[in-house]
């Protein structure tokens, strides 16, 4: 970029990053290129650069310019945008050394790059970050002018799925959509926590122990912990139910039922709650060691998405004392008040207006006396907040909580932690419908990758030279089918519901996880079958790239750090993938113009510095999204 900078007089990379906000040339050629127009525009127009900086966009399509401003952004009064736009276009040297003079349409200019500069300054800047470019440590630097100050620091949390109940469709959009936004927030230099905050805690799981009491076998527990406390929770379950039934019916024909009643599995399992919470060793050694079983087997399945967690909490790490404490000061301050017994939160009488009505009147402590999910996340955040000292906390959990995390967050705010309430941030999504296998209901995450895996397994072996190529072609398998969940699952907006398609999701045609994973494949056979060395590819001569196919590859690999910096406003991953997408367009239409192998030498290994710049973004932009990018 130093290089670029120095083809435009009175152009530093340090005065551009001191001129316009969170500006960072020496990463981002779109930063670069926008304060450049800036500053000649600034000059033509009179106009503050900052303002035509911010008003610089992206276009639809390369054909469209690589940079457009509408005239009207600029908000110079007194004459037509249209007559301002070509005016300025007019004005526009004819000899920049980055750009071509600037394409009028109505009040529109659109600035195309000229392709040498941009060619041989994107691909000696992709091989020098490498893994590293697109990445932007500023973002969660505490003071982006002094280093010294120290990172930011980010809570995610996310999957969060209950022991012994199913992992479930939210559960995985939260596992996927959480991975992809930690990843992106230590890429932008921030200090990552992921948590995972189990649902661990409650009747329920007094309930199971005394199932495992009963039907309870070591072997299958240790072997496979989690379908074993899951199987022994719908048979206890079943069998709560046949009791209540039967208990109903006497209690219809007049007997007296009161001693049934107190010895029923549900009193049972209330008693037993009981004693996990009085924090009675015996009931809480057992605990822990359900849990402790269950979060190893969890461990594994994460890693095969590239996931690991800093903290394992959950409901039951939650503190009693705390929320005795906690709830005492809402009582104090007015917030909670007695209703039949139990302790609520009436925000109509809290909060004016519509927002206090659309808040409702959760409960915070039962009439026994126990605590709520609600009371559990108001201690658990505020002693988050003691533990970590966050400056964002991002909650990766289902549309259909909006409700909770409101309540949530504004009870915080009532108790006075106005700072920390701004600090949450709720990152909702919507449904899967249509979850299931070919065997059955989707129970485990598990079962969703072993059967998306099998399928994929079926789709390789239809083409049968290549299937041979492959050497180990159950891992491939493996890591394609993740691709296709994960990649089907961040096609669309966060917050629409799509629906499970085995079949199109584990195709090779479309915007498909496999046809990522085929287009990274292809880029990276290139360089194995060209048998160049990374001193041919350091010494190519660039400049012999100027076939339109190889400029509109260099145009799209110059957007990547900026689809990331946008990335962190949107918060889409769909936002990468779309960007990936059109990568990979562009890449399999450049392949019969710009063939490697077979030509010329030096030709060779300029063409071969441009693949190899596509594998290096590809693969970011894949890890990213928390893929394992495959080679062949
Ligand atoms: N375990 C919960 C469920 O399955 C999700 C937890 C979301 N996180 C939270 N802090 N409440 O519904």
């Amino acid at each position: 970029m130093e290089q670029l900078a120095q083809k435009v007089e009175g152009m530093s990379l340090d005065a551009i990053a001191d001129a316009y906000p969170n500006c960072h040339p020496e990463l981002n050629p779109f930063d670069f290129y926008r304060a450049h127009i800036s500053n000649i525009l600034s000059g033509i127009s009179g106009v503050d650069p900052k303002i035509i900086f911010s008003a610089l966009s992206w276009t639809a399509s390369l054909d469209k310019g690589d940079l457009i401003l509408a005239a009207p952004a600029l908000r110079v009064k007194g004459q037509k945008p249209d007559e301002l736009a070509k005016q300025w276009g007019e004005k526009f040297p004819d000899n920049d050394p980055l750009f071509e003079k600037p394409t009028v349409v109505n009040y529109f200019m659109a600035f195309f790059l000229k392709p040498a500069p941009a060619v041989e300054t994107v691909i000696p800047l992709i091989q020098k970050h490498g893994a590293q470019f697109g990445c932007n440590k500023f973002h969660g630097l505490k003071d982006p002018k002094d280093p010294s100050k120290g990172q930011k620091r980010m809570i995610v949390e996310f999957s969060s799925p209950n022991i012994a109940k199913p992992f479930h469709a939210g559960h995985l959009r939260s596992t996927i959509i959480g991975g992809f936004l930690a990843n992106l927030y230590q890429g932008a230099g921030w200090d990552v926590v992921r948590i995972n905050y189990l649902g661990d805690w409650g009747k329920q799981y007094g309930l199971l122990a005394l199932a495992f009491e009963k039907y309870g076998d070591e072997e299958a527990l240790t072997k496979d912990p989690i379908n074993h406390l899951f199987q022994l929770y719908v048979r206890i379950n079943s069998e709560m139910s046949a009791e209540k039934e039967q208990i109903e019916k006497r209690k219809q024909d007049g007997e007296d039922v009161a001693e049934l009643e107190a010895n029923s599995l549900d009193e049972q399992a209330r008693r037993y709650f009981k004693k996990m919470t009085d924090r009675d060793p015996v009931a809480l050694a057992q605990w822990k060691r359900f849990r402790d079983l269950s979060i190893t087997r969890y461990q594994d399945t994460y890693a095969r998405l590239n996931i690991k967690f800093d903290e394992y909490s959950g409901e039951s790490q939650v503190s009693e004392d705390m929320m005795e404490k906690i709830g005492q000061e809402m009582q104090d301050k007015g917030i909670s008040k007695e209703d039949k017994g139990a302790q609520i939160v009436d925000f109509q009488a809290l909060v004016p207006g519509k927002e206090g009505k659309r808040l409702e009147k959760p409960i915070v402590k039962k009439r026994d006396g126990t605590a709520l999910y609600l009371t559990r996340d108001i201690s658990e955040l505020l002693g988050r907040h003691e533990k970590y000292q966050f400056d964002h906390m991002i909650y990766v959990v289902a549309s259909a909580q909006d409700l909770h995390l409101k309540q949530l967050f504004k009870i915080i705010e009532l108790l006075g932690h106005n700072e920390i309430a701004a600090k949450c941030q709720h990152i909702n999504f919507g449904l899967v419908l249509g979850m299931s296998t070919r065997k059955g209901t989707v129970k485990f995450l598990d079962d969703i990758l072993r059967d998306v895996a099998d399928k994929m397994h079926e789709t390789m072996k239809k083409n049968e030279t290549k299937y041979n190529q492959v050497e180990n072609p159950d891992a491939t398998a493996d890591t394609l089918g993740i691709s296709s969940v994960m990649v089907q699952d961040m096609t669309g907006k966060r917050i629409n519901n799509y629906t499970f398609n085995m079949d199109a999701m584990t195709s090779f045609e479309g915007d498909t996880g496999p046809y990522l994973q085929y287009a990274h494949a292809r880029v990276s056979s290139i360089r194995r079958r060209a048998g160049l060395s990374d001193e041919d590819i350091a010494s190519a001569d660039l400049s012999l790239l100027t076939e339109a196919h190889a400029v509109n590859i260099v145009r799209l690999l110059a957007l990547w750090p900026d689809t990331v910096q946008n990335t962190l406003r949107t918060l889409e991953p769909t936002t990468v993938l779309t960007y990936l997408f059109k990568m990979t367009h562009a890449l399999s239409s450049s392949y019969d113009h710009l063939q490697v192998v077979g030509s010329e030498r030096e030709l060779m290994k300029a063409r071969m510095a441009l693949y190899d710049a596509a594998h290096t973004v590809l693969g970011n932009g894949m890890r990213l999204l928390g893929l394992s990018p495959v080679e062949r």
